[in-house]
């Protein structure tokens, strides 16, 4: 079978792109085959995939009417700082594959939209060229295998005004990805990571040691790791991947400041709990007005409206905002996050809450 050579990004919107579903059609043209099974794929059979899309059909609205709406606003205060609006843009690294000018058009959306972003420790485009005095920016690190590299990347964070550090934890070791190896799927030659190798040099291992637990898992953090990383800097550090309840206890206890509930897109492990139901546990065991954030499967304006109902601070997109990298650039992020706002607004109306704090599980029914 001949491939067809991929789109190049478009510099006007066509009406056709109404939805991050139309996106998502739209993106697949824009890629190179096996960039889009990279960008689409998960772990294993992909049940968590598609789990994290179903999750949000459990839940059902239950609007309220005839509410004063005329003083409605979307802000949200998480950690001290206001955002606009609860919607912001997970990391995602190595972000050249989707379009030439990658980060920096991810980043340039995220403000004009203002959205936070989260930039990834595989970025391929230098922290430093961020926006300085845009405060909406926080600093995802994946551990550097060992505490003086990886603080030196919260200390490149902190000099250029990110706000937070998010250490994503549930990735010690990459996903089982058959997709892609079906595929043959290989980052591109030459591809420039400002601050990091794509490999994080391996211990030696003779031929009797184990490749998993005495090569990856000796160079992977531990909660010693986070501890060291809370008390060698002011800004809060936040855990991207939690899912069972007693670690997020674990994290308030040592200081953590807030937990990004995920499972990496269903690209790690497979069969994972549902983020949502992950959620709804955690909740239960951390105090009151701790920050949780969700990401995974948010589609719709509704989907950002059920996440919040079941107690999430703000959502992360993924995916969705790599649709529109690849099918416009800065401007395609910025319908995506655009289309997922307005959405989201009207929701927020129809459903009869004018702030985000009134937002909770009154509004919502579970199948
Ligand atoms: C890396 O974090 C990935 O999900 O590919």
């Amino acid at each position: 079978m001949i491939n067809k050579p991929p789109l190049t990004a478009l510099t006007q919107i066509p009406p056709h792109l109404q939805t991050i579903a139309d996106y998502e059609q739209q993106a697949e043209l824009h890629l190179p085959e096996n960039t889009w099974h990279y960008l689409q794929g998960g772990a294993m059979d992909e049940k968590s995939v598609r789990n994290n899309l179903s999750q949000f059909d459990e839940i059902q609205l239950v609007p309220r009417l005839l509410n004063d709406l005329t003083q409605g606003s979307t802000q949200v205060e998480i950690l001290g700082q206001t955002f606009p609006h609860p919607i912001f843009l997970a990391p995602i690294g190595h972000q050249q594959q989707f379009h030439p000018e990658a980060e920096a058009a991810t980043a340039l959306a995220a403000e004009v939209l203002g959205s936070n972003i989260l930039l990834s420790t595989f970025t391929n485009t230098d922290m430093r060229q961020l926006k300085k005095e845009n405060p909406l920016k926080w600093f995802q690190l994946y551990w550097q295998g060992d505490r003086e590299k990886s603080l030196a990347l919260v200390r490149l964070a902190e000099q250029h005004n990110f706000k937070a550090i998010v250490i994503t934890v549930d990735s010690p070791h990459t996903g089982i990805r058959d997709r892609e190896r079906r595929v043959h799927f290989q980052l591109p030659e030459g591809m420039q990571h400002p601050h990091t190798p794509t490999h994080i040099p391996l211990p030696e291992l003779r031929a009797d040691q184990h490749p998993v637990f005495e090569g990856l898992m000796q160079i992977a953090p531990k909660w010693a790791d986070i501890e060291f990383v809370i008390a060698n800097t002011d800004l809060p550090v936040i855990l991207k991947g939690v899912l069972h309840p007693l670690d997020a206890k674990k994290a308030v206890e040592i200081g953590v400041k807030g937990l990004i509930i995920s499972n990496h897109g269903g690209r790690v492990l497979d069969t994972t709990i549902c983020p949502l139901h992950a959620l709804q546990n955690i909740k239960a065991i951390v105090p009151n007005e701790f920050p949780l954030l969700l990401d995974g499967g948010i589609r719709r304006g509704t989907d950002v409206f059920k996440a919040l109902a079941m107690g999430a601070s703000a959502i992360l997109i993924g995916r969705p905002y790599i649709y529109g990298l690849a099918v416009a650039g800065a401007l395609g992020v910025a319908h995506v996050i655009k289309i997922l706002k307005e959405e989201f607004e009207i929701t927020m109306a129809l459903m009869g809450t004018s702030t985000i704090p009134e937002i909770n599980k009154d509004y919502i029914s579970q199948k």
